[in-house]
C-alpha cells in the first residue's frame, strides 16, 4: 500500500468522530493505558470543545469503543495529540488506521508539518510513525511525569516549491 492509499479501518470496526458523551469510556481507557501520564477527564471535554482546531476520533468494535486518538491543526502546523488502541484489538491494524486518518485529514486541512512526542521507552509507538515518514527532530529531557524522555518526531506533509 502507498502512503498516498488511505488506511481502512479493519472489518467489522467503525470510526466516527468524538463525542462529549464518550469521555468517560475514553478515559478510562487512557487511565489504563498511560499510568504514569494519563490526561485529566476535563483535558478531553476542553479538547473537544475546541471545534475549530481539533478533530477527534474513535474506533467502536460493537458500540464499545476500543481506540481514539486526536489531531490539532494550528497552521502551518499540526499535531497528534492523542492515539490509543485497546490492548485487546493492538496488532490488527487500527493504530495504522488512525495514524493514516490524521495524516490525510492534516494534508487536507493545508498543515505543512505534522507533529508528535512520543515516550522514548516506545519503540512500538516509534516504529509505527517511523514507517509512516516521521523522523526523531528533538528530544525533551525528563518530559514525562516519571522523568522519562520525550522524543519529537515530525512528519514533513508539504515543501515549499
Ligand atoms: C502504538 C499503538 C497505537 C499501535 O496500535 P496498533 O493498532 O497495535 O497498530 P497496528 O496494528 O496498525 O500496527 C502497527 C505496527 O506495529 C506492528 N506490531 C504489531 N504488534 C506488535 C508488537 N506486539 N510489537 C511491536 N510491533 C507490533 C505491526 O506489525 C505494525 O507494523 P507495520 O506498520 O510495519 O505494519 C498501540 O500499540 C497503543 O495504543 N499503544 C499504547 C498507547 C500508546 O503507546 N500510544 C502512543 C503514544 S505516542
Amino acid at each position: 500500500m502507498t502512503e498516498q492509499e488511505p488506511h481502512p479501518v479493519p472489518a467489522g470496526l467503525e470510526t466516527r468522530p468524538m463525542l462529549h458523551s464518550d469521555v468517560d469510556e475514553v478515559w478510562e481507557m487512557e487511565k489504563a493505558l498511560f499510568p504514569a501520564d494519563a490526561w485529566p477527564r476535563e483535558m478531553f471535554i476542553g479538547e473537544l470543545d475546541l471545534v475549530d482546531t481539533r478533530n477527534y476520533w474513535v474506533v467502536q468494535d460493537a458500540g464499545k469503543i476500543v481506540a481514539y486518538c486526536g489531531l490539532m491543526c494550528v497552521l502551518p502546523l499540526s499535531d497528534v495529540q492523542t492515539i490509543a488502541v485497546d490492548p485487546d484489538y493492538e496488532g490488527r491494524g487500527i493504530g495504522t488506521h488512525l495514524l493514516r486518518l490524521m495524516i490525510d485529514t492534516a494534508v487536507k486541512l493545508g498543515a505543512t508539518d505534522l507533529l508528535l512526542e512520543v515516550r522514548e521507552d516506545n519503540p512500538r509507538a516509534q516504529g509505527l510513525y517511523e514507517r509512516h515518514g516521521f523522523e526523531a527532530i528533538h528530544r525533551r529531557k525528563g518530559y514525562y511525569r516519571d522523568g522519562v524522555d520525550a522524543i519529537i518526531m515530525r512528519k514533513v506533509l508539504f515543501t515549499a516549491g
